[in-house]
């Protein structure tokens, strides 16, 4: 890319599963930007919580995790050989099991948690500081950057996130059913979208992409387009 251009802080928020993670990597690839996976961290937390057994059902021992919270360190790196992005949780790679329907059912109950949330966010500013960012998450465009360069706001419908998920899922072998899944990313919208802390809404100014009916290939040139616009 043209050096004499601007660093940008790009933000991609929006609904669970509608392939926010896909289009900011391969943007990221395409122009040379970091890639951050806010909602990675929040996975890491939730992984902690469950070995520890912090969580049951709908209720997490908040106590404990604030005490243990300041022994988590999580750090990202890209594996050249396997070609893709890996989270650490105190020098494991825990990528995979972050992932996992088990985590996911648990994560945005831990994401609902302010000292958790300003953790996050404190993390989040400081990986960015030295720009040309491009950073995936809810409250991206709201809280962690409101002065972003380019906010987008993700979504797609329903049964379509669905459906990219349990085949991601199921290439990578977890058996899991499409109902299950389903019910995942709906509750996950709603607990996203009615909690206290940050909740996920669309950024005043933040341009909408509806990726229903597009291809990888098409939202990332919609998103290209709208980065040039603002360059
Ligand atoms: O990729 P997917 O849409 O399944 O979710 P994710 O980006 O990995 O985020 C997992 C969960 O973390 C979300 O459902 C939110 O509850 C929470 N999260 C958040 O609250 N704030 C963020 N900036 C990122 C994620």
């Amino acid at each position: 890319m043209n050096t004499t251009k601007r660093k940008l802080i790009i933000a991609i928020d929006g609904h669970s599963s509608c392939g926010k993670s896909t289009v900011a990597k391969d943007l990221a690839k395409k122009i040379d930007y970091t890639y951050i996976d806010s909602g990675a961290m929040y996975r890491v937390i939730t992984l902690f919580a469950m070995r520890h057994n912090l969580i049951n059902g709908d209720q997490l021992d908040e106590n404990k995790l604030a005490h243990l919270i300041n022994d988590i360190n999580i750090t990202f790196s890209y594996n050249d050989e396997l070609k893709r992005h890996e989270t650490f949780m105190n020098g494991e790679l825990v990528e995979d099991e972050i992932r996992s329907l088990d985590v996911s059912n648990n994560v945005s109950l831990i994401a609902t948690i302010k000292f958790v949330r300003e953790k996050m966010v404190t993390l989040q500013r400081k990986l960015s500081e030295a720009g040309a960012v491009i950073m995936d998450g809810r409250d991206i465009g709201t809280v962690v950057f409101p002065n972003a360069d380019l906010k987008i706001f993700m979504t797609a419908d329903v049964e379509v996130r669905a459906i990219r998920r349990f085949k991601e899922l199921k290439e990578k072998g977890d058996d899991i059913s499409l109902d299950a899944i389903r019910e995942n990313v709906k509750k996950r919208d709603f607990i996203d979208e009615s909690r206290d802390e940050s909740p996920l809404r669309k950024a005043d100014d933040a341009i909408v992409l509806n990726n229903s009916h597009m291809t990888k290939e098409e939202q990332l040139e919609w998103i290209v387009a709208r980065m040039e616009e603002v360059q």
